[in-house]
């Protein structure tokens, strides 16, 4: 069974020419069963089961399959179900019917185990070789980990000695949540009893990140198009930004971040992804171990942070009280599950070198935060300034250096500044945008996405183990230095609602430059 992706269309351009519209299509897996271990938790509930049932909505899921959930609260597959319904309706999908619901839910199963247990991993795999069987699913496997990381590796080796990892008449595909590890150590650890277990081929560490279609057509847009690399690089580029910004708090999530922070949370696996696929250079054939090859020459160059000075090239900050939106918001201190007196990190801005050819002297200017006035993940490159200005005469000052902006979400799309003469006065500029939109035709979310690579058996979007090492060399050293230093008393430095810590903006201004505005 086939799907098509719509066409796009240029918002300013036009409509593109019908001649260059590609027909892009999404096949459907093959058969296979889900395991999701933490079945009954936030995640399953608030993502994966809404995300398959799209898939299901959309012809994307095989015939054969079905979803058996795992937990440790006791609940019949009925039970299941009717939670499940409850999960899809409050996740209010688009195409919603009470009919195809039911249908989706009769193939999801539940049994409950605890995980420490190895004797109801016998258990476990009669449930599973009994719904093979019913659902002819050929023996093909995915073992969801939704569950708490201090579980993953009792699940992993349990997984192993029972032999549910071996791939006897099908695969047998592992999909592990963020994060990997809190550090260089634990997630070596955690990588050394994944492989004990599974093969890197069979083993996919999510980074939804990588399933955004804006993440995705960062290289598509790099390498698809003559005009744009040959600039791409010291010569032409002055700096690039990229920014994460978010209106939400922790939530309910405050156990979690707590022991996490930001520079844990979205800068060793989606910020630094976003980097990679800035930065690296183009691999000969688009493919899974290629790219995921050059991605780990970036992060294999970039300069280990200067640790006896961090002040010019770190940031961080903790938000205070302040208001959304007009709604009154809670101080980060005052979250459900966070110490009164936390130093957690909830805003950090990096300044990134990366030593190689290419970028030599090109600043990477990195920030992420929760509660800031806008949500908004963007990647900015901007270029230098005409090396002349030859309407001196005619112009106050400078102009304003080309700038193009990948916009990830929301208002999806690609924008590039550049100077037009205004009418009328002989010698006047503006600045005007040339832009595209990715409004309306996205077709798969980012959870859909990698659900598919992972039945599918593709790991291009999913990170390999020598790239979450090398994130983790970079930041550990960092992470462990800063929660050592007592200099965060200015914390919460931030309000709520803001566009994040003053400081962050002296970072750029030392270097002459200056945020793009939130
Ligand atoms: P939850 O806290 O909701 O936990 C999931 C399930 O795990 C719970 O329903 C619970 O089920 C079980 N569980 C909880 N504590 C333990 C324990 N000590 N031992 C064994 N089982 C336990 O987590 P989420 O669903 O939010 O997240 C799951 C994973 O996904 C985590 O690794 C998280 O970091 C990651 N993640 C989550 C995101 C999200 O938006 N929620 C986003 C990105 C990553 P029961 O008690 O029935 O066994
Ligand atoms: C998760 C982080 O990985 O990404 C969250 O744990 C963050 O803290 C989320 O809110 C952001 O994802 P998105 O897709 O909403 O930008």
């Amino acid at each position: 069974m086939e799907d098509q992706c719509p066409a796009l269309s240029g918002a300013v351009a036009g409509k593109i020419a019908p001649e260059t519209e590609q027909n892009c299509i999404i096949e459907v897996p093959q058969p296979c069963g889900l395991v999701i271990f933490g079945a009954s938790g936030d995640l399953a509930e608030r993502k994966i089961i809404p995300s398959l049932y799209h898939l299901c909505l959309d012809k994307l899921l095989p015939d054969n399959f079905f979803v058996l959930g795992v937990a440790r609260t006791a609940m019949s597959d009925d039970q299941f179900r009717k939670a499940m319904e409850n999960a899809i309706r409050t996740a209010s999908p688009r195409g919603y019917t009470d009919e195809s619901c039911r249908l989706f839910t009769e193939k999801l199963y539940y049994i409950p185990m605890d995980y420490g247990e190895f004797s109801q991993y016998r258990a476990l795999t009669d449930r599973l070789l009994s719904l093979e069987k019913k659902h002819n699913t050929l023996g093909n496997r995915v073992f969801y980990l939704a569950i708490p990381p201090a579980v993953y590796e009792t699940v992993i080796q349990n997984l192993g000695d029972s032999g549910l990892s071996q791939e006897k008449s099908g695969y047998s595909h592992i999909v592990i949540e963020k994060p990997v590890g809190r550090d260089l150590a634990s997630a070596r650890k955690l990588n050394v009893t994944l492989r004990r277990s599974f093969g890197e081929r069979q083993i996919y560490r999510m980074d939804h990140y990588l399933a955004k279609e804006t993440v995705q057509n960062i290289l598509m847009f790099r390498f698809a198009n003559s005009i744009f690399e040959p600039l791409w690089n010291r010569q032409y580029i002055d700096h690039v930004q990229i920014t994460v910004a978010e209106t939400l708090g922790i939530g309910h999530r405050g156990g979690y971040y707590e022991t996490s922070g930001v520079l844990r949370d979205m800068f060793q696996n989606h910020i630094l992804q976003l980097l990679a696929l800035t930065a690296m250079e183009a691999p000969a054939l688009f493919e899974a171990g290629r790219v995921r090859d050059e991605k780990a020459k970036v992060f294999r160059s970039i300069r280990p942070f200067d640790l006896g000075r961090l002040d010019e090239t770190v940031v961080l900050g903790q938000y205070d009280r302040g208001s959304l939106e007009g709604t009154d918001v809670p101080a980060y201190r005052e979250e459900m599950g966070v110490a009164k007196d936390s130093l957690t990190p909830t805003y950090a801005a990096l300044k990134v070198i990366i030593d190689n050819w290419r970028w030599k002297g090109v600043p990477f200017y990195l920030r992420s935060g929760k509660r800031l006035s806008t949500r908004k993940a963007e990647i900015s490159v901007h270029f230098k300034p005409v090396p002349h200005l030859m309407f001196s005469q005619a112009l106050d000052g400078g102009i304003a250096a080309n700038t193009l902006v990948l916009r990830i979400q929301p208002d999806e799309g690609i924008g590039l500044s550049f100077q037009a003469k205004n009418p009328g006065s002989r010698a006047c500029l503006n600045t005007v945008l040339m832009d595209f939109s990715y409004r309306n035709v996205f077709v798969l979310d980012d959870y859909e996405r990698v659900l598919l690579d992972c039945m599918q058996g593709d790991q291009m979007l999913f990170a390999r183990d020598d790239g979450v090492d090398l994130t983790w060399e970079l930041l550990t050293p960092l992470i462990e230095k800063l929660e050592g230093e007592s200099g965060k008393d200015n914390f919460p430095n931030y309000v709520a609602g803001s566009a994040g810590p003053r400081p962050a903006a002296e970072l750029l201004r030392r270097d002459g430059r200056a945020w793009r505005p939130l």
